[in-house]
C-alpha cells in the first residue's frame, strides 16, 4: 500500500467490460485528472474491442490474471456478473491490488468471509461498489437525519424500478441462480440504503415477489430496524423508471425524488403537500435550482455523478490512505439482508436477523 501513497496518477485496471463499465465506470473514470485507466479485460472481445474504440484505452487481457500481474496496475474495478465477484475479487487481493468492488459483494457468507480473509492478506483498500451512497441527494438526506430535524423517524418508504426495457438487461441479472433478479440486483442498493441512511441495523425482514418474466419481479420488502423504524421498498424492475423515497418524521415527511435535480422537499407537520404554501414552495425550489439541474443534466445527471463521487472517493482513500467509507462489511450487511430477504419470498415467513456483531 506504501507505493500509492502520494502517487500523482492512480492506474486503474477493469475486470468486465459490459454495461455498467461502459455507461458509468469508464466515462467518469476517463475524465478524473488523477486517474488513467491503463487496461481493460473481458472474455468477450467484441466487448473489449469496443471499450478501446470508445475510451481509447491501450492494453486489453480476455485472461484478467495477465492483467494483474502488471506491476504498474496500483487499482482495479471488478465489473462482472455476480457469480465471479468473489473468485475474481480474490484475485485482485492476492494480486495486492486495491480493490473496487461492484455491488452486490458476493453471493454467499462463504464467500464474503474469503474477500475479508484476503483484503486483510492484502493490506489495500478495498471499497463495495455502492454508488447510491454518493447520490448527491442520499448524501444530503444522511445529513438530515444526522441533524434530527425530521424529529424522531418512524417510517422510510422506497419505490424502485429501472425503468430498463427488459431486453437490454443481460440475461444473467433477470435470474437468481446467476445472481439477478430484484431481490438481489436492485434490492441490495435498497437494503444498503436503509443501514446508510439510519446508521443501524435491520433486525427483521419480510419479503413476497413475483416472477412476471424475471425473478422477483416484481416484489416488496418490508423490515424493521433495530430502533424500530419500519422500512418498505417496492421494487418493479422493468416498469416505467422511478426512484422516490419517503422519510416520515414526527416534526416533518422528507420525499426524495433521485430522478429529479430538485427532488428533495419537506412536508412540516400539520399540512399535506398539497396544500397551497407546500405548492408555492415547490415551484420556488424548482426555479432556483434549475440553472445547476440544467448544467447537471448534461454530465449525465445525479445518477452518473454518483459514480464520479464514489470514485473520487476511492482514489482519495489509496492516495492519502484515509479510510473508505462504503466496506466489505457493509457489503456483507447487505448480503445478510439480501439472503434474509430470498429466504423470506420462498418461505412467506418473516425472517430475524442478527443484528449484534
Ligand atoms: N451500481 C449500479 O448501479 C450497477 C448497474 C448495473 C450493473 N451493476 C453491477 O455491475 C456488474 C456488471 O454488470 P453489467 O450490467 O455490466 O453486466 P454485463 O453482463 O453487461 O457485463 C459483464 C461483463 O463481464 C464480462 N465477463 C464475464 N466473465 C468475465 C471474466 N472471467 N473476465 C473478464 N470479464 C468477464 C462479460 O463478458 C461482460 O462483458 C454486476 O455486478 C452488476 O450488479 C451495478
Amino acid at each position: 500500500m506504501k507505493m500509492s501513497i502520494g502517487l500523482k496518477k492512480v492506474n486503474v485496471g477493469l475486470i468486465g467490460c459490459g454495461q455498467v463499465a461502459i455507461n458509468r465506470h469508464l466515462p467518469i473514470l476517463k475524465s478524473l485528472d488523477n486517474v488513467v485507466v491503463k487496461a481493460v479485460s473481458d472474455i468477450n472481445e467484441t466487448s473489449l474491442r469496443h471499450a478501446v474504440r470508445r475510451f481509447n484505452i491501450k492494453d486489453t487481457y480476455t485472461d484478467y490474471r495477465q492483467m494483474l500481474s502488471r506491476d504498474d496496475i496500483h487499482a482495479v474495478g471488478v465489473l462482472v456478473p455476480l457469480e465471479l465477484h468473489a473468485r475474481a475479487g480474490v484475485d485482485v487481493l492476492n494480486a495486492r491490488k486495491h480493490l473496487l468492488l461492484e455491488k452486490p459483494m458476493c453471493r454467499t457468507l462463504q464467500e464474503a468471509e474469503s474477500l475479508k480473509n484476503a483484503a486483510d492478506e492484502a493490506g489495500v483498500k478495498v471499497m463495495m461498489g455502492l454508488n447510491k451512497r454518493w447520490h448527491r441527494l442520499m448524501l444530503r438526506a444522511r445529513d438530515v437525519l444526522s441533524s434530527r430535524d425530521l424529529g424522531k423517524v418512524r417510517l422510510i418508504n422506497l419505490v424502485y424500478s429501472s425503468g430498463q426495457d427488459r431486453e437490454h438487461v443481460p440475461a444473467w441479472r433477470k435470474q437468481r441462480i446467476s445472481g439477478g433478479g430484484n431481490l438481489i440486483e436492485n434490492g441490495v442498493h435498497c437494503y444498503d440504503l436503509w443501514r446508510f441512511l439510519l446508521q443501524e441495523e435491520i433486525s427483521e425482514i419480510y419479503a413476497v415477489s413475483g416472477h412476471e418474466g424475471s425473478d422477483d419481479e416484481p416484489a416488496v420488502v418490508t423490515a424493521r430496524s433495530e430502533s424500530g423504524v419500519l422500512l418498505n421498498t417496492t421494487l418493479a424492475d422493468f416498469m416505467p423508471g422511478r426512484n422516490e423515497m419517503e422519510i416520515f418524521g414526527e416534526r416533518q415527511v422528507l420525499s426524495i425524488s433521485q430522478h429529479r435535480f430538485e427532488g428533495f422537499e419537506f412536508t412540516p407537520r400539520g399540512t399535506c403537500s398539497g396544500d397551497l404554501a407546500n405548492r408555492m414552495k415547490r415551484s420556488t425550489r424548482f426555479l432556483r435550482e434549475l440553472p445547476a439541474g440544467i448544467s447537471q443534466y448534461r454530465y449525465g445527471g445525479d445518477y452518473t455523478e454518483s459514480f464520479r463521487a464514489m470514485w473520487i472517493h476511492f482514489i482519495q482513500a489509496i492516495r492519502t490512505n484515509s479510510p473508505v467509507s462504503c466496506t466489505l462489511e457493509d457489503g456483507q450487511r447487505a448480503l445478510e439482508i439480501t439472503l434474509a430477504a430470498l429466504s423470506s419470498a420462498d418461505t412467506g415467513q418473516p425472517v430475524r436477523l442478527s443484528t449484534s456483531r
